[in-house]
């Protein structure tokens, strides 16, 4: 490992630089989802090409009808593997603002955390594999790979702008092998490789009743209630097992094997510490499953929020004209999510009660994935956690989604590698984000380590 000795003493050296930069990056407010946000969605993407250019590669923004994307390249290793870095630069809303203790968008440490929006998801975390390749470029003036880097500001909004960037630049981003960090650890001192993820899709159904809210009291009880419809509607999508009732929802769906439930068992879990960090009173989901085989390999569908008539202070009698709820599904390996919206939005119609009617939209849809995990690049990413964490990496799935995933493989033909330097506990997508900053350091240890035990074909 002679030649990582320098890599090593650099990234001790300038640890602490690689905070201060990324509290630059985290102060830029790029919310994907707010058109307010604009210019520092542009700021935030040219500030990650400074940073690739600094580094030592080729950069450039990219324009694109949504979200500027940001292309770097470092392609001086002839004959050796191609890898291609992905992350993203835009965040969730930091909303609700008032329960941040430091506020989202001023990056704080508090013991060893440092809090902001978007400090693991994802700039955090995709900002290691900048620092790595820094790392590498300063000491020794090479990258032991050829390094491809696609950065990304829609990520929480669909993606759509990247999809038709990938779509038009596959020889530019031919690649060997993907790697993103954007995942999590299993647990704190677990560091983890995950091996699947699940798919999405996501859909708003709309029930209009009377041409405008009524007295409910005058009207009330003669006219059908578009919240009353709702909620009808909504509770036929479950049985009492849990099971989602939509016709033809699991015909797809890959069963898990009993070697992989085995793995998954032999993972430490405690069940009532993780309920109790959540909050919630008891276990809860399909029949037949374990907590984590429901997270992992399960599909779900949940309404993500339901709005309609009155929600202000103090009651107010009426019966509302609509009611609305947003609905995601999480999809499991082989499920289309192309073919399953159509058939929730059949069963909704179905099942709509008389005297309302729907309206349905359809927002991204993604697949899930899962990935030989004996792969030889598998092996090389083992070996570099292994050595930066000093444990050996546990193989996981997730239950999140992150769309290019499915379409790398589609379009690129080539696996991802999910290395998560996250912690579940980093409060994603909630108020008080955090990213621990030794898994910052460490996460760029093992991608530094990470391109030279690419490069090595034993
Ligand atoms: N980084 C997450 C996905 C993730 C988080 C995967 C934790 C595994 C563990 C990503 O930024 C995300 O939030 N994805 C969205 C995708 C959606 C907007 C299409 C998701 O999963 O809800
Ligand atoms: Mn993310
Ligand atoms: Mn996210």
């Amino acid at each position: 490992m002679s030649t990582l000795e320098p890599v090593d003493c650099f990234l001790d050296q300038n640890g602490a630089r690689f905070v201060e930069e990324l509290k630059e990056f985290l102060r830029i407010a790029s919310v994907s989802a707010d058109p307010a946000r604009r210019s520092e969605m542009r700021r935030a993407a040219e500030f990650v090409s400074a940073q690739l250019t600094q580094a030592g590669l080729q950069a450039r923004v990219v324009q694109t009808e949504g979200h500027p994307i940001v292309h770097g390249e470092w392609l001086q290793a002839p004959g050796g593997p191609t890898v291609l870095v992905y992350g993203h630069y835009d965040v969730q809303p930091p909303d609700p603002l008032e329960q941040w203790t430091s506020p989202p968008f001023e990056p704080t440490v508090r013991d060893g955390f440092l809090y902001a929006r978007g400090a693991s998801d994802d700039k955090g975390q995709c900002f290691t594999h900048v620092k790595s390749a820094e790392a590498w470029l300063k000491t020794t003036g090479r990258l032991p790979v050829n390094m491809k880097f696609v950065i990304e500001g829609e990520e929480e909004v669909g993606s759509r702008s990247l999809d038709h960037f990938l779509a038009g630049n596959r020889d530019l981003l031919k690649c060997d092998v993907a790697v993103i960090s954007d995942t999590s650890q299993y647990a704190p001192g677990i560091p983890a490789i995950t091996y699947g993820l699940r798919g999405v899709l996501a859909c708003e159904v709309t029930l209009h009743g009377p041409n405008r809210d009524l007295h409910s009291g005058v009207f009330g009880g003669s006219v059908a209630n578009p919240c009353n419809g709702l909620a009808r509607l909504i509770a036929k999508l479950h049985d009492d097992q849990h099971r989602i009732q939509v016709p033809g929802f699991y015909d797809d769906v890959v069963p898990l094997t009993s070697k992989e439930r085995k793995a998954i068992a032999a993972l430490p879990f405690d069940e009532a510490a993780y309920l109790k960090d959540l909050g919630a009173t008891s276990a809860w989901g399909e029949t037949g499953y374990t907590s984590t085989e429901r997270r992992w390999a399960r599909p779900t569908c949940d309404v993500n929020g339901l709005f309609g008539g009155y929600s202000g202070p103090g009651p107010k009698t009426i019966v509302p004209a609509h009611a609305t709820a947003k609905i995601t599904c999480r999809l499991v390996p082989n499920q289309d999510p192309d073919k399953l919206l159509p058939a929730v939005e059949r069963f909704l119609a179905d099942n709509c009660p008389p005297g309302l009617r729907m309206e349905f939209k359809t927002f991204h849809g993604c697949s899930a994935l899962v990935f030989d995990s004996e792969s030889r690049y598998m092996h090389a990413a083992r070996r570099a956690i292994a050595s930066a964490f000093g444990a050996e990496p546990v193989m996981i799935r997730e239950g999140g989604s992150i769309p290019v995933v499915a379409t790398f493989r589609d379009v690129l033909g080539v696996d991802t590698l999910l290395l998560g330097w996250g912690q579940n506990s980093d409060n994603l997508h909630s108020p008080n984000e955090r990213f621990t900053l030794a898994d910052f350091h460490r996460g760029t240890r093992a991608s530094a380590y990470l391109w030279s035990e690419l490069a090595n074909r034993t």
